[in-house]
């Protein structure tokens, strides 16, 4: 390109007297290659590094036009400008050059000051082109790097508040990465969006964040709870959205907080909202809560058996869960062959890419 280095010319022109007189205008200001034929040029074309072609029209053999073809025809010269020169005032001719994508046109008998003034016009509009291309592409890499880095900012933050949430209560540890990532799966499997399913995963990972209001006592209290302790820890969901309504940026999270206790048939918590008034993600989460509390070990016992889980959740289809979303959840349990879907497994070492 013009600037650091002098621009590549390549003249192309079967006459050598017009050859050497273009050759004699360009050396002072630019490289100069000659050809004196349409295949010697596409020769050159694909050897050297060029920044313009002053192509003749009239050759004898492949003329300017087939040539010019077979220069955008190869990827490497595509964009290349080409000023065709002619001996002609023939409109006709200039209108199928510039058809043919020829960038201008130079007339002889060769003008030094107007050939100079064409070329600088042509190199610098190419020059520009390229820097604007190449510039808006660094930008657009550099926003999208931008953004993949903000994404999993996000995420590493949400998950380390999921591990906070978890570790105020000992039978819990890594609950709500689970319940993210069974959410998240049943949500894929319901035909969500991607977007969709990555915001049901926040959701599933914050669902029990509003425990950070229930005394660590009473989460950790291994015997049976008084009446008075217990709904203690049944305001969790109502302080949970309480704490994510002030997220405008994912508002949907404070959702997943306060609706994954209610139950289908209406005899849930907080609010005791039944069927499809419960909100479709709370009840996507309702499942993957429940499948995970059965899959989980606590002080007196260790994790459930399959086929008891299996039990609960059709036991609880159309009462406790939604039927679509727990035959989603036994639709995984049965392809779960070897049981790896509960606490303890590789599950908690399982990629949380979203
Ligand atoms: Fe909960």
């Amino acid at each position: 390109m013009e600037g650091v280095m002098p621009a590549r010319i390549l003249v192309v022109d079967d006459d050598a007297i017009s050859l050497r007189v273009v050759q004699r205008i360009l050396a002072k200001y630019y490289q100069v290659e000659t050809a004196t034929s349409g295949s010697e040029c596409l020769e050159i074309v694909r050897r050297v590094s060029l920044d313009l072609i002053l192509l003749d029209i009239q050759m004898t053999g492949m003329d300017g036009f087939e040539t010019l073809r077979l220069i955008r025809e190869d990827e490497k010269s595509a964009e290349l400008p080409v000023i065709f020169l002619t001996a002609t005032d023939d409109a006709e001719v200039e209108a199928r050059g510039l058809e043919a994508g020829a960038e201008d046109f130079i007339r002889k008998p060769f003008v030094p000051k107007i050939m100079l003034h064409r070329i600088r016009h042509v190199l610098e509009i190419y020059r520009l082109r390229y820097h604007l291309e190449s510039e808006v592409s660094r930008q657009i890499e550099a926003t999208v790097e931008k953004q993949k880095k903000l994404e999993s900012f996000v995420e590493q933050t949400m998950l380390t508040l999921a591990h906070t949430i978890d570790a105020k209560d000992r039978y819990t540890s890594g609950h709500s990465a689970r319940v993210a990532l069974y959410s998240r799966e049943i949500s894929k499997r319901a035909g969500r969006s991607e977007e969709e399913q990555r915001v049901i995963y926040f959701m599933g990972l914050l669902h029990d964040i509003g425990k950070i209001g229930v005394p660590d006592e009473i989460l950790n209290k291994p015997g049976k709870l008084t009446n008075e302790e217990y709904a203690a820890i049944k305001k969790h969901p109502a302080v949970g959205y309480k704490i994510l309504n002030n997220m405008e940026s994912i508002h949907e999270l404070s959702v997943g907080a306060r609706w994954h206790h209610e139950r289908y048939d209406g005899k849930g918590y907080p609010d005791g909202l039944s069927g499809k008034d419960i909100p479709d993600a709370a009840r996507i989460i309702g499942v993957a809560d429940a499948y995970d509390a059965m899959s989980s070990s606590r002080s007196y016992r260790n994790y459930l058996p399959q086929d008891v889980i299996r039990g609960e959740l059709v036991k609880g289809r159309g009462t406790q869960f939604d039927p679509g979303y727990v035959d989603i959840m036994l639709a995984m349990m049965d392809e779960d062959k070897d049981y790896r879907m509960h606490e303890g497994s590789e599950m908690d070492a399982m990629p949380h890419s979203v």
